[in-house]
């Protein structure tokens, strides 16, 4: 599913146990390094630890993973800390953590010695379904997030969802928004078990978890096999992603979770869509409601127009200043390059309170047309 050669993404629960010995022996185990952070070794130590003995699990190499700490500096201690260690051309680095330790792992795998094995270990949702597989390893400059990086795919993923039991419930109900785009972007049958299961999925059901998980990598891996470094088709992971990143930017990084922008981001795109006829009501009532159902979101705070407007136009998916947005067609199908009225932005932004609370209340659509569903 790369240029570089195919890589398997090993997904089921109890999945470490079974894969995780046969990686991490493979070949020379002494030369195997974990790259982790304080918090997720405490949490997820023990269980790969006791799938890697010897060396590597019991001198790991810890960074906190504060998103203030994915930066070039990390990557240069994680280097050498390396070197200290005796790491060669044949070292595997194996990443264990959410995403900010895939990202920075990976950079540091892509780099070091121009770079070693790459093993990834996701432990956050959002990593299993997204950070861990496509290959992209990155950092952040203080003029923005992840300006440094490298396409580097791993050897093998290994996403076991038995590691997400300790993932405080908010950083995994944000990974929840990115399961949903998956389905709103390419699977209705994703998406309908989602509409039906989400309270057991609320609950991490061990069972409908793999299921989620394991079909969420399958259209990252697809869309990326087909279209590696962005050109086109990739562009459809980037459903609710234009205004999210704007409201992230907008809010400092601070007042939500990058998976809670994506939530209002997509309830953003779908009522666009809705309004320019080109998504059915029903389909863009499904949306807004699944997402309503994961649970309240952080509220949007009051963003000045001008400062929302510059935001969006640096955005890395705009052209020459055009803002192009990704809109669902209807659910499972997805268009790109959408140009969208400022006004009908700027609009719909003010509105989204209103949607939400209508969605929870279980009400029809604000603004919905009558006679389109
Ligand atoms: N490379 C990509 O394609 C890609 C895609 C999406 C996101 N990202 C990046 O991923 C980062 C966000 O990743 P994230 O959402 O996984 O968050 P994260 O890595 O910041 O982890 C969130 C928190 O959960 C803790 N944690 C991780 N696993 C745990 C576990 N099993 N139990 C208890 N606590 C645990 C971490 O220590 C951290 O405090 C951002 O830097 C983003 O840019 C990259
Ligand atoms: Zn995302």
């Amino acid at each position: 599913m790369s240029s570089s050669g195919s890589y398997a993404v090993v997904c089921a629960p109890g999945a470490l146990a079974r894969a995780g010995a046969l990686v991490l022996h493979r070949g020379d185990s002494a030369n195997a390094f974990i790259v982790s952070s304080p918090r997720v070794w405490r949490h997820c130590g023990r269980a790969i630890a006791a799938k890697c003995p010897g060396r590597a699990g019991r001198h790991p190499i810890l960074f906190d993973d504060r998103e203030s700490r994915k930066n070039l500096a990390t990557v240069e201690s994680i280097a050498r800390q390396l070197i200290k260690a005796g790491a060669d051309r044949h070292a595997t680095v194996v990443a264990v953590g959410g995403g900010v330790v895939g990202d920075v792992a990976g950079f540091a795998a892509a780099t070091y010695l121009r770079g070693v094995r790459l093993v990834q270990i996701p432990t956050t949702l959002v990593a299993q379904v997204d950070s861990a597989v496509g290959g992209k390893t990155g950092v952040n400059l203080p003029e923005g997030k992840n300006l440094v990086g490298a396409f580097y795919p791993p050897k093998v993923v290994i996403a076991d969802p038995a590691l997400l039991a300790t993932l405080p419930h908010r950083e995994y109900r944000s990974g929840l928004y990115e399961v949903i785009k998956y389905g709103a972007i390419a699977d209705p049958e994703l998406f309908a078990f989602l509409e039906r299961r989400m309270s057991s999925v609320l609950r991490r059901d061990s069972a409908d978890l793999g299921w989620i998980i394991s079909r969420s990598i399958a259209i990252k891996a697809r869309v990326v096999g087909e279209d590696e470094r962005e050109g086109g088709l990739r562009q459809i992971l980037n459903f609710g992603h234009t205004l999210g990143h704007a409201l992230e930017a907008a809010t400092g990084y601070r007042l939500f979770l990058h998976g809670e922008a994506i939530g209002w981001g997509m309830v953003a795109a779908s009522m666009m869509a809705l309004s320019m006829d080109r998504l059915p009501l029903m389909d863009a009532f499904r949306i807004v409601r699944l997402i309503a159902s994961v649970g309240p979101l952080p509220k949007v705070p009051a963003i000045p127009a001008a400062k929302l407007r510059s935001i969006l136009a640096g955005d890395k998916k705009s052209r020459g200043g055009r803002v192009l947005w990704v809109f669902p067609r209807k659910i499972g199908k997805t268009v790109w390059g959408v140009e969208v009225p400022w006004r009908l932005v700027e609009k719909t932004v003010r509105s989204l309170p209103e949607i939400m609370n209508e969605a929870q209340s279980g009400a029809k659509l604000p603004g919905a047309k009558r006679g389109k569903s």
